[in-house]
Parts: structure tokens; sequence; C-alpha cells
């Protein structure tokens, strides 16, 4: 079932548009509106060129796209490269001593750590030296780095990125378990962690989450030998988790053997991986999606130039963690590419208070923000005047993560940029390095509510099921896929390709053994509108993928954590309607038949096992302990059901149930013995489990 354009109506009217200022047009990296027709199909692939060539090569490519192994594509085939000389060394002549990062404590008391290109250099090659001599670490192996908003973090990843070490950074908030699992699955000998770091004015003891992860990494087979701890303080250690005899070490101790010592940039294939980055889909198991080395930068640096619109001279601060895509992409590879000055802040944009972000902004004198709309709805709630407090100069703001309503964005618009930004928001996913979709902030007008156009080069088409095409203007919505590959696509999900094919393109492939892209249409895994103006608005996920303040999480990852509580037979979640946070899990347990048990223990129980397994940022709104599941005939949970009861929508017709009494018992115990309520949802949400 798909809504038209009416229905969405009621959540989503069209919004006026908002034209960028003259002021920031005339400094923008990109204002030429031919831009669309030199990346038009006729110009594909070669378009890309321009994007390859904002690169230093070490040996220039001979094949721009090589599709002999679709939909296994490769970019700038033959050409060679590294990735830390393009993000330090080829800029140190001109930016030796600009600042490359500028790192602030949670701690207000702290002084920020300005590191400049120099610095950096001299830092990254030490790094890597360590990971080289000390680690036994080489090209191609594996690295997983469990760490926070440090400026050790990237010094980390751009040590391995010299090497052709491939990094997989697991967000720091994420439990040992969950570290865990990724070490397994990439195959990590190393951890690299830290002892501890600040959260919300806590030191929090980090450390022992290594010592989790490397128990259950060996627990399934994945012998850790060195784990490399930095130290948040320099002069004391943070944690009073101990440290284990010959595997562990601190990477202060041991760098100081290291002093000095400069490592040559390995020059990497164009192709050869860069990192993995794991993410949530269908299924319990984290996808590690592989990043490449040419294709992946050209990408970001791309974007980062002509979105972002970053110059050598700008402030620019992407509130987001390094822990996820947006960090990688754009804190750490697309700024430095560009030898820009990239801000990394440690801590919760809210700590002590609501106007943090902005005393920062304001002190460093920051003109490019890149946040997402859970923390603008999150600043705007505990501080709507907050930004009128300080003197801010936005140039351009982004948004990325989820869809904004128009409410937050034209808070964001008038109250944070003074309705002298100019703002994109910024459609795209772990698996494609980059924007798909966003305004061209000096070329295109603003629309609150839509991610915008197409990027240069991006090729989106609207599918319904059956793979006939939505045509753009039509008013209906279906399932966005992008119809050519782009140089920041993922190139596999690490270990798994025929997962990578089965669940990214074979929905809409009609030949499985074509070499030409054309029949190899990405499926994205969200649901889309294309309006008549050609702005594409996101309307959520239409898999089992629920998107929690911009990330997203497996239901069946959920589910699985819920099953490890003794106590629990089943367990079902769903996405509920969270004002701040977009969407946040609620999970309904049933428990097994003949345990006698307190509901409110296992309740305590599952959420623990929740939190354990995944992380906090997992943790359900409520976990609800019901007599029984609702199941068709052939037993499966009709998730679709409580979706509906937990967002006080109608649930529709049950008749087909095996046990459609027990709707009515779940539903009175949510929503009280009150009339059935029939409050409108989002598209996500009344088409969730309807693919389960
Ligand atoms: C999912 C990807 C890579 C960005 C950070 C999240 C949703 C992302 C938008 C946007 C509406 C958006 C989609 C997408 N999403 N950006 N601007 N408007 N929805 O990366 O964790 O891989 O999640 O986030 O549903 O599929 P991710």
């Amino acid at each position: 079932m798909r809504l038209s354009e009416a229905e969405i109506a009621v959540h989503w009217k069209e919004e006026a548009h908002f034209r960028p200022l003259s002021k920031f047009i005339g400094q923008a990296n990109l204002t030429d509106p031919a831009v669309m027709e030199r990346f038009s199909e006729k110009n594909y692939p070669e378009c890309f060129r321009e994007y390859a060539d904002l690169l230093t090569w070490d040996q220039y490519w001979t094949k721009t796209l090589d599709t002999s192994n679709a939909p296994f594509f490769k970019w700038f085939v033959g050409g060679k490269l590294n990735v830390s000389y393009n993000c330090i060394d080829r800029h140190l002549e001109k930016y030796g001593t600009k600042a490359a990062i500028v790192w602030v404590s949670e701690d207000e008391n702290e002084p920020d750590i300005v590191l400049t290109y120099n610095e950096l250099y001299a830092r990254v090659n030490e790094m890597a030296a360590l990971l080289r001599d000390f680690a036994g670490l080489k090209t191609g192996d594996r690295i997983t780095i469990h760490m926070p908003m440090v400026p050790e973090l990237p010094i980390t990843m751009l040590a391995c990125a010299r090497l052709g070490i491939i990094h997989s950074v697991v967000f720091g908030g994420f439990s040992g378990e969950a570290c865990g699992a990724r070490i397994v699955d990439s195959g990590s000998h190393v951890l690299v962690t830290m002892d501890g770091y600040y959260r919300s004015g806590k030191l929090l003891d980090h450390k022992i989450n290594a010592d989790i992860a490397v128990k259950k990494a060996e627990s399934e087979g994945q012998k850790v030998e060195k784990v490399l701890v930095w130290k948040r303080f320099h002069d004391k250690v943070s944690s009073p988790t101990a440290m284990v005899a010959g595997r562990d070490f601190f990477v202060q101790d041991e760098l100081k053997k290291f002093r000095g010592a400069r490592v040559a940039p390995v020059s990497m294939p164009a192709e050869a991986p860069l990192f993995l980055m794991y993410t949530s889909g269908s299924t319990g198991k984290p996808k590690g999606c592989q990043h490449s080395t040419g294709g992946y930068l050209a990408y970001v640096t791309a974007t980062s130039k002509w979105i972002q619109d970053i110059h050598p001279t700008d402030m620019y601060w992407c509130m987001a963690d390094i822990g996820w895509i947006t960090g990688h992409s754009y804190i750490v590879y697309g700024p430095l590419a560009l030898a820009g000055t990239s801000v990394m802040y440690e801590g919760v944009p809210t700590f002590p208070d609501a106007g943090r972000p902005w005393r920062i902004a304001e002190r460093l004198g920051v003109n490019i923000f890149h946040t997402s709309p859970t923390a603008i709805r999150m600043l705007r709630k505990l501080g709507p005047d907050e930004p009128n407090k300080y003197n801010l100069n936005f140039k351009c703001m982004t948004t990325v993560g989820e869809p904004i309503e128009p409410e937050a964005w034209l808070w964001y618009y008038h109250t944070v940029g003074r309705g002298k930004a100019a703002i994109t928001d910024t459609w795209w996913q772990t698996e494609n390095g980059g924007f798909l979709c966003s305004t061209k902030p000096a070329i295109d007008e603003m629309k609150p509510g839509s991610a915008g156009p197409p990027m240069p080069g991006i090729y989106p088409v609207i599918f319904d099921e059956h793979g006939k095409e939505i045509p753009a203007g039509s008013g209906k919505a279906g399932n966005i896929c992008i119809r050519a590959p782009w140089p920041g696509q993922f190139q596999t999900i690490w270990g798994d390709p025929d997962r990578f094919v089965k669940n990214y393109f074979a929905k809409y492939n009609k030949d499985p053994k074509s070499k030409r892209w054309q029949d190899w249409p990405y499926f994205a895994g969200d649901g889309a509108v294309w309006a008549a103006d050609g702005y594409i608005r996101i309307l959520g996920r239409v898999d089992d993928v629920i998107n929690v303040a911009g990330h997203r999480l497996g239901t069946k990852e959920l589910e699985s954590a819920c099953l490890t509580v003794p106590e629990v037979a089943e367990a079902a979640v769903v996405p509920i309607v969270d004002e701040e946070r977009g969407r946040v899990p609620e999970v309904y347990i049933a428990i097994k038949p003949g345990v006698k048990t307190d509901p409110k223990e296992v309740a305590a129980k599952v959420t623990s096992a929740i939190e354990t397994t995944i992380g906090k940022i997992a943790r359900p709104r409520a976990v609800r302990i019901v007599p029984d599941m609702p199941k068709t005939r052939s037993g499966k949970i009709m998730r679709r059901v409580l979706a509906s009861i937990s967002n006080h929508m109608d649930y529709g017709d049950i008749t087909t149930l095996s046990n459609p009494e027990v709707v009515e018992q779940i539903r009175v115990q949510v929503q009280g013995t009150g009339p059935v309520e029939k409050k409108t949802a989002p598209e996500d949400i009344r088409r969730f489990g309807e693919t389960t």
C-alpha cells in the first residue's frame, strides 16, 4: 500500500522555497548551473574525472568505470594514490602551519587542542610507524578502532590509511560486545581504544569495553593479539580497568620509541579497500560496508567542496561522531583532502546546556555547520532562544540522517542561520560514501523537508514494487533507487558478496549475468516521492530498519538481544514516533510458558540485554510483556499490528490472524480502555512489518 501525495500532505504540505544570499553565492565553490549538464548521462561516467582530478595521484588511472563484474563496479582502474598523502602531505607546503583539526573537550575548562597540518603529519607518521613496527600490521590487514571523539581517532585512521591498513571504526557508544562481534567479522588482530572519555560531564571507563570485546571475539575464535590503549590525558590513566600484561599497551608510552619517525605513504590501487563501516540491515548481522580508496576519496572531496562549500579559510564543524559514516566522510576525509579546518567536539551537544554548540561556534568563528535533525530538535526544545544569545555567523549549514520537519528546518534557518546561511538537507547512507541528494547551495533554492534534487552524476529512479517507474510529479511514493554507479559507492559487504548483490541489487535486476550498469539499479531501502519541481522527499525506511536519532538499528538485532534473556520466549521490536529522536524502538515480549517471574524484572533484563549487546543508543522506550504475540496462521509475528498499537494507529484488518483476540488485550494494555485510536503516522511506520 502506498500513499498518494495528498495523503502525505497531511504531514508535509508543499513548502515555500528560500533563496541563498548573493554574498554566499559570490564566494561559493560551485556556482555554474551548467554542472548538471556536465554530469548528465551523455557524459557519464567520464564526468567523474572532475572529482578524481581534485586528488593527487601517484599514477593516473586508465579506465574510469569498469563494469565487467557488475554489480561489483570498479572506479579509476589502474590509478594509484595514498589517502593520508592526499589529506596531509600535499597540503604541507602551503598550509603546514594552518589548523587541520580543532578539538574541543566536553569539559569547558579544558583547553582546545589544535593540530596544524604539520603536527598532524608528524603524529600520523609516528602512529603509522607504531602500527607497522610495534603492532606488526601491514597493508591489507584489518584493525578495529573503538574510540570516542578525540584527536587520536583521526590520527589513528590516517596512520592506517598511510599504510593501506583497512580500519573498522566502531562507534564509541557501542557496547564491548558489539565491538567484539565486529572484530570477529572483520578478522582484526589489533584493537585500538582509549582508557576513558567525557560524556555528559562524567569521565567514563572505556577500557573495560575492550576487555569485553576481546573476550567476545575470542569466544568466537578471533584472537586479538594487541590492544592499543590511548590515554585520554597524556599524564595520567583515566580507567580503573587493569591492563593485561603482554596484550594491552598504552599508545603514548610506545610512541616514545617512534619520535620523529617518518613512514613513506604506501601507494595504493584506487580499488583497494580503505575502510569498513558496519551498519544494520534487515537481518540480525551488521554489514561491513567496504569503501574504496580512490573512488571514495574523490567522492567525499568533491561533495565537501561543492555542497558544504569548504575552503581552506573556513572554520567547518560537523557535529556528528567519527564512529559513523558521516564523521568518516565529512569530519575526516572530505574536509582534510580539501586542506580544510575541521572542528571535533568530544561530548554531548546539550552539555552543560543547550547553548554549548553556539558558544563553540561563536568562540571558534565556525562558519559552516553540519548536524542532524535530531540534534536540531533537541537544541530547539531545550533552548529555543539560545542561538540569539551568541554571535553566530554561518554561511552554510547542512543536515543529514533523517527527514527534517519544516518546523525544525525553519528554526534552523531563521534562528541559528539568521536567515543568512544556505541550508542543505543531504540524503545518503553508510553504503553510499557521500551525498546522493541535496540542493547545490549556491545554485538551487532551498525547500524545507525535501532533500532536493539528485547530486551531479546521480540518476535516481522511483520504482513501484514491480519495477515500474513512478514518474516525477506523479505524486506517488515508491522505492528510490540509483540507476548508475558512482565513485563513492561501497564495493561490497565484507566477507559476504552474495548479500551485497541480494540486498541492494537483486530486487530490480532483470538479468543477473548482465555486465551493463543499466541493468543494476541500486536499491536504497527508502521510500521517496519525487515532486514536480525535481525535489526528492525521503519518507523513511521500507525495511525492518529503525532510524533512531539518524542511526540505523536493525529490528532483528534488537530482537536477538532480547532472546538472550532466559525467560523470553518471543520478542518483537517496533518503531514508535518520537518528537526528538525521530523513531525509537519499543519492545514486545512473550514469556516462556510456565516460567513464573516478575514482568518488571524481565523488562529490566531485556533493556539491559539490549544495552550490553548493542549499546545505550538502542535503549527501548518501553518493554511490554504481553500474554501472546499476534500471529498469522502460519505462525509469523504480526509486527505491523504491534507497531500500529504502539503508535496509536488503527491496526486494520486482523481477521486472518490465528489469535485475533490477543490484539485487543494488547491494545488495552498499551492504550487503555478507551476507543480504538486512529492517529495518522508517517509512511515508514504505516508500512512497518509489511515485508516480514
Ligand atoms: C538512512 C541511512 C549517511 C548519513 C547518516 C545516516 C535516512 C539519511 C536523510 C535525509 C531523510 C535520511 C534514510 C537512509 N536518511 N539522510 N537527509 N532525509 N532521510 O546513515 O545510518 O546509513 O542511515 O538514513 O532512511 O536510508 P545511515
